[in-house]
């Protein structure tokens, strides 16, 4: 495991399973590569878990209003333990087709990380055109999955994302976990109204086939 870093602070009063976890999830995925692509001042992180990505938008950044919404319960409780007590940070329990009816055009830029893989592909399209919604004209999206690209990456993550969903509990599934390749996600995007900008592999250094993909509304 890596040194420790700065937006993990706001985490250490959590029990240590819970810190061990999003020591865990810092390291295994580029999310600070994510949050070196946000544009303005009003960011929301949709499907936010714990709030490791959000922490990494707002802490040092008062000047950010970071939004992070989850439909889990459990998991915006621990958020709002940690990173939920800074000033800049809203959190919210709910999906995001809920936050899109209460806040349309609210954002500049929108992140979501590792949330797809959960919904079944027929769930996309609702589920993007109400990130689309939330994001004013010409707002960015920035989204990362894992791809399947038929590597031995692939293969293991997909085993991993089961262990978490169906054995550890640790993340609430629909019932489809299950990776597509990127020009699958490419063209969901695009299908919603999306205009890609950026498709890029982040994989380097991990053993997930992390894809990024930055979108303009
Ligand atoms: C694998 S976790 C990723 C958590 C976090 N993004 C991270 O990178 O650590 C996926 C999250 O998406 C959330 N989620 C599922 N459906 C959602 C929806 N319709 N709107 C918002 N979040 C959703 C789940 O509750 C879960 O916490």
């Amino acid at each position: 495991m890596r040194g420790f870093h700065p937006a993990l602070a706001a985490f250490a009063q959590l029990p240590l399973a819970e810190r061990l976890f999003v020591h865990a999830r810092l390291f295994s995925a580029p999310l600070e590569a994510m949050a070196t692509r946000v544009k303005g001042n009003r960011v929301a992180d949709i499907g936010c878990g714990h709030g490791v990505l959000v922490s990494l938008l707002a802490v040092g950044f008062p000047e950010r209003e970071v939004w992070g919404v989850d439909p889990d319960a459990r998991k915006i409780d621990w958020a709002r333990r940690s990173i939920g007590t800074f000033p800049n940070v809203k959190l919210q329990a709910g999906t995001v087709e809920e936050l899109a009816k209460e806040q349309p055009h609210r954002f500049d830029t929108l992140f979501v990380a590792d949330v797809l893989y959960l919904l079944p592909p027929a769930q996309w399209p609702a589920f993007l055109a109400a990130c689309r919604e939330l994001l004013v004209p010409g707002g960015r999206l920035v989204i990362k999955e894992a791809e399947n690209d038929g590597s031995w990456r692939a293969k293991k993550a997909l085993l991993q994302e089961q262990v978490m969903v169906k054995v550890l509990r640790r993340t609430h599934g629909s019932g489809a976990i299950g990776f597509e390749p990127r020009e699958t996600l490419k063209r969901a995007l695009e299908e919603t109204g999306f205009s890609v900008v950026e498709s890029v592999s982040l994989s380097r250094g991990y053993t997930t086939p992390h894809v990024l993909f930055v979108a303009a509304a």
